[in-house]
């Protein structure tokens, strides 16, 4: 078992870089399968959820090679199973990005209703939706759902709501349909516009990525390319918030400070300081973190998955602050373990209300999901005394080298191996 061990109370400094974007690599990596010709992608995070992908795409034949830590070459002509193995389907939410991918190019596809973190209810009934206004039949069993089409024809698509999985998705089976496809109120998440951008980069004629309506001119073969995926806003967001609980003074590197637009006004709100350059932003804090109201949205408005963090940040800010998240029905999982370490946070409903304390003292916390389990890492970073934090497997999906990236902003952090003396594990060693 692995924890990380924090000993709280420096105010990080220095510089970090970011990683790619785990939610525009995780569909642009199924997205591989639609390609006629070796792909290379230069920038792939060693994450576990990508590890699982890269698993998946090996299972199904494809030939996967790492050329360096980060440069994986795809090459799936060999792929023939349109079939993810169940156990790797449930295991995370992109897996569904293999039925739009698989669909597209085999016009077939079984994969098991997706896992991924637990933040409420999470159906896919838009991806679906999508699938058959394409001329895709659809079935469920033994919890696997499978898709048939003769042919795919080009269609209107108009989503009841913006939804990031059904738009890639759907982009995903109309790449290569005959026809024009119109997607009507898409997601605008610069992850989308990413993976309409690496399929165009292909040969793809996918136009309006980012707007409301994405048109697809269906086109019949993709051609190989080298591509890097865009910074992840996220991650970025999660070492500024750090930076700002902290009281330290960072630059966060690898970024593009457009995408961070909603998180640096938010910060900024709080009494944060973030300057924007190029490719890069510096964030500290000169004075005392103030109050505020913060409720999540589809982009371009605050991300779901920055509230955790974000409204960790507010535990130590002067008044009360009120976080609502509009996305997710359950998304507040952290709160308690906040609340171990002295924060005075209470979820009513769709909303936390966090009334700030002086201080936060570490504990043993536990994550309950991948943004959460950020959360407690950036709590531990600035309670004093010692922040003990277990699931971290949790953190492993989403944040490359999270314990790396803050000890070289000086944190005071460490992966400790632990024995579990549960009963589970006396008795299996047994
Ligand atoms: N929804 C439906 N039906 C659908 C699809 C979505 O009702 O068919 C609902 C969801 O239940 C949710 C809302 O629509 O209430 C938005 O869900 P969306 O489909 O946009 O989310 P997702 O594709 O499942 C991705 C990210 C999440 C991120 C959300 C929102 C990936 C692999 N996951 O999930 O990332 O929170 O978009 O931006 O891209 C994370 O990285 O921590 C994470 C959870």
């Amino acid at each position: 078992m692995e924890k990380i061990v924090i000993r709280g109370g420096v105010p990080l400094s220095g510089s970090v870089t970011i990683s790619a974007a785990k939610n525009a690599v995780l569909p642009i990596v199924a997205a591989t399968i639609l390609c006629d010709e070796p792909v290379v992608l230069e920038n792939c995070p060693q994450i576990s959820d990508i590890t699982f992908c890269l698993k998946i795409l090996s299972s199904m034949g494809a030939d996967i090679r790492m050329l360096s830590k980060n440069k994986v070459r795809f090459d799936t002509r060999s792929l023939r199973i349109p079939k993810v193995p169940y156990e790797m389907a449930t295991a995370f939410r992109a897996s569904s990005y293999f039925l739009g991918a698989l669909l597209g190019r085999f016009h077939e596809a079984h994969v098991a209703m997706p896992g991924g973190c637990d933040l409420g209810d999470r159906p896919i009934d838009q991806h679906l939706k999508a699938f058959t206004a394409l001329g895709a039949e659809n079935t469920l069993d033994g919890g696997e759902v499978s898709l048939y089409a003769d042919k795919l024809i080009g269609s209107l698509v108009y989503f009841d709501m913006n939804s990031v999985g059904a738009t890639i998705n759907a982009i995903l089976a109309a790449v290569k349909a005959d026809g024009y496809t119109v997607l009507e109120n898409c997601a605008k998440e610069p992850h989308v516009v990413d993976v309409a951008n690496f399929l165009n980069s292909m040969g793809a004629e996918i136009m309006g990525a980012g707007t409301d309506t994405i048109k697809i001119k269906g086109v019949k073969y993709l051609k190989g390319v080298e591509y890097s995926v865009i910074p992840d806003q996220i991650e970025a967001g999660t070492y500024m918030v750090a930076a700002a609980m902290t009281g330290g003074d960072i630059i966060v590197k690898n970024v593009i400070p457009k995408h961070l637009e909603s998180i640096i006004v938010a910060l900024r709100k709080i009494g944060v300081t973030v300057e924007e350059f190029d490719d890069s932003v510096r964030v500290y804090t000169t004075g005392d973190l103030r109050n505020t109201k913060i409720r999540t949205m589809a982009h371009p408005g605050f991300p779901t998955d920055m509230q955790p963090q974000i409204s960790t940040l507010l535990t130590l800010a002067k008044g009360t602050s009120i976080v609502t998240e509009e996305i997710f029905d359950s998304r507040f999982a952290y709160a308690k373990e906040l609340r171990r370490m002295g924060a005075n946070i209470n979820v009513n409903g769709k909303a936390v209300c966090i009334e700030g304390v002086d201080k936060l003292s570490g504990a043993p916390v536990n994550a309950s999901d991948l943004r959460a389990g950020a959360a407690l890492v950036i709590a531990g970073l600035a309670a004093e005394g010692t922040t003990e934090i277990g699931n971290i497997h949790f953190i492993e999906r989403g944040y490359e080298n999270i314990v790396e990236k803050f000890s070289g902003l000086g944190a005071n952090i460490k992966l400790v191996h632990t024995i579990d003396y549960s009963d589970n594990e006396i008795k299996k060693n047994a």
